[in-house]
């Protein structure tokens, strides 16, 4: 009995020790998903979409309520005309918004007047993005043959739209295992918010049925997927009677009453900081996937050498930096707001790390 004990201790020592050294393959799974915008026009076969909807079903929810509905889109003419009502609802919104136009600075009370009401959807960040899928430059699913819209059952026990995020996030991570790509859209919302008599009744949503979100998935077009830095987020850690914080922020990042109040001004630079670059120019080989993949239009490719567009709205999602074949790129800093939407201090970019 001694005997054996002492090996089971010796396995768990040996298990332990190879665990500290390398990720397990559900870890690389999630550490390595990007959200993919670049899709082959290939569909993805029906038992690998069936595959992927059972991880969902398979979500933990409170109270197991399971309070959600999947509905698979894999016509095209659906997603087309789903696309064009977003981008015509973006029109809008820019018509409506866009102040720093010359010209249209009249615009400007307007503008604050709906980012006071609506703070999170006129975040700097999607408020960058409104214009580029107007213009058609940032795509709605991303050239995705299948999609997959999630509605919530608003009846759901305590918090129904954490329940859909867990199935969306088991299924996406499904999806990666498989070789796809997925990429989650919540600007499909514009079309289910604003047109919701439409949209709804295309796909016979009716009550306790409410549109939260959707997922492209599809082949992806070259290697999106990949480690990148990412911001380490300060972790308070309570132990023997101590805390202790781990990957504290540099600045206090509280904000103020004052600062809750300021006009949110998207054009000034005080007020909007955008993430930084570093190429690499020795190793990079010119082929533009890094121009192609990004969501914000932020690169443009000089000489065959990518730049960082002054001005760019860079959201730090290093989806550059993990497809770049050669590794000629690295993510050098995330955004950072202050005043009306002042972001959180995080530590340092960080690579997955194993400890
Ligand atoms: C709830 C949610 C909604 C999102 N909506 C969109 C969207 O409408 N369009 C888009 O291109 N990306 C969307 N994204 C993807 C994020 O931009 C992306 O997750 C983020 O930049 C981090 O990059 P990564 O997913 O490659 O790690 C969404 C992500 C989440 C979690
Ligand atoms: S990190 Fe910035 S530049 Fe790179 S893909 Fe993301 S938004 Fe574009
Ligand atoms: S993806 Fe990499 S190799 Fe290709 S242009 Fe961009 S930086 Fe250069």
């Amino acid at each position: 009995m001694a005997v054996e004990m002492k090996e089971v201790k010796k396995d768990r020592a040996e298990s332990l020790k190879a665990l500290e050294e390398n990720f397990t393959e559900t870890e690389k799974i999630i550490l390595s998903r990007r959200s993919t915008r670049w899709y082959k026009k290939e569909q993805v076969p029906e038992f690998m979409v069936k595959r992927i909807l059972e991880a969902g079903r398979f979500a933990p929810s409170a109270g197991n309520c399971q309070p959600w509905k999947f509905v698979v889109v894999r016509e095209p003419s659906i997603i087309d005309d789903l696309t064009n009502t977003v981008v015509m609802m973006c029109k809008l919104f820019r018509a409506i918004l866009d102040y720093q136009t010359p010209g249209n600075f009249w615009k400007f009370p307007i503008a604050k007047l709906y980012t006071h009401l609506m703070p999170k959807k006129l975040h700097p960040v999607p408020f960058s993005a409104i214009p580029l899928i107007a213009d058609r430059k940032l795509g709605l699913y991303h050239g995705a043959q299948t999609v997959i819209l999630l509605f919530k059952d608003v009846r759901g026990v305590t918090n129904p739209d954490l329940d859909c995020g867990i199935a969306g996030q088991n299924m996406v991570l499904a999806a990666h295992s498989m070789g796809l790509g997925t990429c989650w859209v919540s600007f499909a919302s514009l079309a289910f918010d604003y047109l919701g008599f439409k949209w709804n009744k295309v796909f016979g949503i009716k009550y306790p049925y409410k549109f939260i979100t959707s997922l492209a998935i599809g082949w992806p077009m070259g290697k999106p997927d990949g480690f990148v830095d990412r911001p380490a987020h300060s972790v308070d850690w309570y132990e023997n009677g101590m805390k202790t914080v781990v990957d504290p922020g540099k600045t206090d990042s509280g904000i103020s009453l004052g600062e809750r109040f300021t006009i949110p001004n998207y054009a000034d630079p005080r007020q909007t900081h955008w993430g930084e670059l570093n190429f690499d120019y020795d190793k990079c080989n010119g082929c533009g996937s890094c121009e192609h993949i990004c969501p914000a239009s932020a690169i443009e490719l000089k000489d065959k050498k990518p730049v960082l567009i002054t001005g760019a709205q860079c959201m730090a999602c290093g989806d550059c930096m993990a497809i770049c074949p050669k590794e000629a790129i690295r993510v050098k800093s995330g955004y950072a707001f202050s005043q009306h939407f002042k972001t959180i201090d995080h530590s340092d970019l960080k690579p997955p790390r194993l400890k």
